[in-house]
């Protein structure tokens, strides 16, 4: 069984290992596809760390790798790379990968609870045991608050009518599957926009369930803390939303001062940390698309501790 098609595979791994023997983080290991090729161009001396957050990934993974002495995987969020690298005695990396967002096997899986093309328990959680389904919060908060976190994680025009639809159908049902929700937007989508529209309201509603963009800014401050000089940070990303948070961070990293520009001398004294190695984000190939049709929406971002 397929569960997880890697994307970006090659242009990952050559952007990412600068030393054969030196430590790596990846917060997001799900299936192991780039874990396998990391390994495979590392020394028998390197140190390979990983973490999801997702129970069925983690134990893949910890299967797979059962045997290679370098790998240590955790259960976790990568925003715990900190503590893990404090766990595990490294003080700095020298190469921290992030494939963001969901595998295939979370969104093909119909326990896994993210998918609208089968009538599931909406939950839209990355780990179960923490917070609380999708459900949870399409029941609870109010209209303005469902718009918002439509039109903010979904950039869905129609925000203010799906959360209105949403507020007046729960007036009558508790809304508890994917099919439910999918039942409340159909109504009054037209056939051709309906898939596009079902795939930006699972989006924000999975992007506010996993508090997914702020965990992302947390991560990248702390990869940055303990990344080593030349070591490099390679995220792939698959919306705009999140792009732009890993654009932003990598360009504000490279700044030389950050004084208001009404200061005519500079008095920040701000010390770069990054130096951007993607001017532009790499970018799947036609072939690799034709082949992968998930990996369309993917960018690559590399940055290089200085
Ligand atoms: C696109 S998949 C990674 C696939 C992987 N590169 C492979 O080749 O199999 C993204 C994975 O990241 C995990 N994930 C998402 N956000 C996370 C976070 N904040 N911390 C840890 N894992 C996370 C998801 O559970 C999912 O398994």
């Amino acid at each position: 069984m397929i569960h997880h098609t890697p994307v970006l595979l090659n242009e990952s791994i050559e952007n990412l290992i600068t030393d054969k023997s030196g430590s790596y983080f990846e917060g997001t290991i799900g299936f192991g596809g780039h874990t396998e090729l990391i390994l495979s161009n590392l020394d028998a001396d390197a140190k390979f760390i990983g973490t999801d957050k997702d129970l069925n990934a983690y134990e893949h993974c910890k299967n797979k790798f059962r045997d290679d002495k370098r790998v240590e995987l955790y259960n976790a969020g990568f925003t715990s790379i900190i503590d893990i690298s404090k766990i595990e005695f490294i003080d700095k990396f020298d190469g921290i990968f992030a494939d963001l967002g969901v595998s295939s096997f979370q969104l093909d899986n119909k326990d896994s609870g993210f998918t609208f093309r089968e009538d599931v328990q909406l939950d839209l959680r990355m780990d179960k045991s923490k917070g609380e389904p999708a459900s949870f919060f399409l029941n609870k908060i109010s209209e303005n608050e469902l718009t918002d976190i439509f039109f903010k994680y979904g950039e869905e025009r129609n925000s203010k009518k799906i959360a209105q639809a949403i507020c007046t159908y729960r007036l009558k049902n508790r809304i508890k599957t994917s099919g439910e929700l999918k039942g409340i937007i159909e109504e009054f989508t037209p056939e051709r926009f309906l898939n596009k529209t079902l795939s930006r309201i699972f989006q924000a509603l999975r992007i506010f369930v996993n508090n997914e963009l702020d965990e992302l800014e947390e991560f990248l401050e702390k990869a940055v803390s303990v990344l080593n000089k030349n070591g490099k940070l390679v995220i792939i990303t698959f919306h705009s939303l999140e792009d732009r948070i890993v654009k932003n961070f990598f360009k504000e990293k490279t700044k030389t001062c950050i004084c208001p520009p009404e200061y005519p001398v500079c008095v920040c004294e701000t010390i770069p940390e990054l130096r951007i190695v993607t001017k532009k984000p790499i970018e799947p190939s036609v072939e690799e698309i034709k082949q992968n049709k998930r990996s369309r929406s993917a960018k690559l971002r590399v940055a290089e501790k200085l």
